[in-house]
């Protein structure tokens, strides 16, 4: 096997001149099923899903053999200017017919964060088309994650990951992510009825720990923007297509987004897609009196993607991956508490569906090389979980075992229970 260099790679949220990092030489060459191959023929058991992507299972021939064939058939076309092609038509119609919230037209694109501002540009369009181009403000929410792009950039709360590039984009705003009152307060002071046009939510909040909405929270902010006509974007980037429980998280808790996106396991990871559904008033008030959506990318959906993307849905539905997903659910949650919740190490473990997050304990000064550690102790174990500063993501494919999990727990607890003693590595 051919060990290629890494002296010309700049990995993405990488600490590239981190020692630890520098030590990490895993190089994945294969996967199949839930599990990944390194270059040296280690096997990992992939639970955080290659990025939230992986649902029903790496290298999986009746995907494969889709893609090949549109491949061999139109390697691509774009959906510009009135070109159009099958698979976008076939998917489109799929992907309404599983959406619960009265939506009918879906605009595609590559990724979650091109998602994020197509659906910003969304709502400040449609406000613009009906005559009321002042209704423009965007409200995000603290701890939340939508993209790396200028738009979701400046609408994601953490401060952290937006100081280098600022200024930031003009006329968003966030609010404390849990707290009803404050977004009572803010649409009071700045009239939002006339001035603000949407909320951009993550209905579960998966990149800061995870953050479970309040008892009733959804409902009363959803009540709030009907109120104030203020359109509601819901980003299911990490949270839909069954991970969270319900096809959707937003469903979950009583949401009727007027804009919701799916992207990351759209395609289980096969090629980049991102898919934003929507209303038909919304759509009708966009093109109307001569005007149009002035907005896409050449790849927006690909041909290929859309092809994955609809086999992932088949597989999906033949193997009720859904329902699977909410016995497996249960399973995670037991174990997760059985092997790791008395580690003083651990301070906390939240969840919903095959989406946990365990918090541990750490001054901030550690929390980068204890991230690094517990990372490299895991793949040592033969697992692969992420493991961002002083949190774990845990988000094992929907097509797990029980069994896989049982024992993905436990090598966590082993990794977990040793750092518990070596206490200058987190405190
Ligand atoms: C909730 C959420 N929104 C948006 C994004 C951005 O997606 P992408 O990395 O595909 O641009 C992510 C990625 O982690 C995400 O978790």
């Amino acid at each position: 096997m051919e060990v290629m260099s890494n002296k010309n790679l700049w990995l993405a949220f990488s600490r590239m001149e981190q020692l630890l990092y520098k030590t990490i030489e895993v190089t994945f060459i294969q996967g199949k099923g839930a599990y990944l191959f390194d270059d040296k023929g280690n096997k990992y058991f992939d639970g955080f899903s290659t990025l939230w992507t992986n649902l029903v299972g790496h290298g999986r021939p009746e995907i494969i053999e889709a893609m090949t064939k549109q491949l061999q058939e139109l390697s691509f076309m774009h959906l510009f200017t009135g070109s159009q092609h099958i698979p976008a038509q076939k998917l489109s119609e799929k992907l309404i017919q599983k959406n619960p919230f009265n939506h009918s037209r879906v605009f595609f694109g590559c990724a979650g964060s091109d998602a994020t501002e197509t659906a910003i540009k969304l709502a400040r369009n449609y406000w613009f088309s009906k005559g009321m181009p002042g209704k423009n403000i965007i409200v995000g929410r603290t701890s939340t994650y939508h993209g790396t792009s200028m738009g979701a950039l400046s609408l994601m709360g953490h401060e952290s990951y937006q100081e280098p590039f600022g200024p930031l984009v003009d006329g968003v705003h966030q609010l404390p992510a849990t707290d009803y009152n404050a977004f009572e307060k803010y649409f009071n002071e700045v009239d939002a009825k006339k001035n603000v046009a949407a909320i951009l939510i993550e209905p579960i909040i998966t990149s800061d720990g995870l953050i479970l909405p309040p008892e009733g929270y959804w409902k009363q902010i959803q009540e709030l923007c009907r109120k104030h006509d203020v359109l509601i974007l819901s980003d299911e980037v990490s949270t839909g297509m069954g991970r969270s429980g319900d096809f959707y998280a937003s469903e979950m808790y009583g949401l009727k987004p007027d804009v919701v996106y799916l992207a990351k396991s759209l395609t289980s990871g096969y090629a980049p897609l991102s898919a934003l559904m929507t209303t038909e008033e919304i759509y009708r008030t966009i093109n109307s009196k001569g005007k149009y959506f002035m907005h896409g990318s050449t790849f927006s959906g690909h041909p290929v993607s859309c092809v994955a993307a609809l086999k992932v849905l088949e597989i999906i539905e033949k193997e009720n991956l859904v329902e699977r997903g909410k016995q497996l659910a249960s399973a995670l949650s037991t174990v997760l508490n059985k092997y790791l919740k008395d580690l003083e190490i651990v301070k906390t473990i939240n969840g919903k569906g095959l989406l946990y997050e365990i918090e541990l304990k750490c001054t901030d000064e550690k929390e980068a090389e204890l991230g690094m550690t517990v990372y490299k102790e895991l793949l040592n174990e033969g697992q692969y979980i992420r493991a961002i500063g002083k949190f774990l993501c845990i988000a094992p494919p929907l097509i797990s075992t029980e069994e896989e999990l049982v024992k993905m727990a436990q090598a966590i607890g082993r990794v977990l229970s040793k750092l518990s003693n070596q206490k200058g590595l987190w405190r």
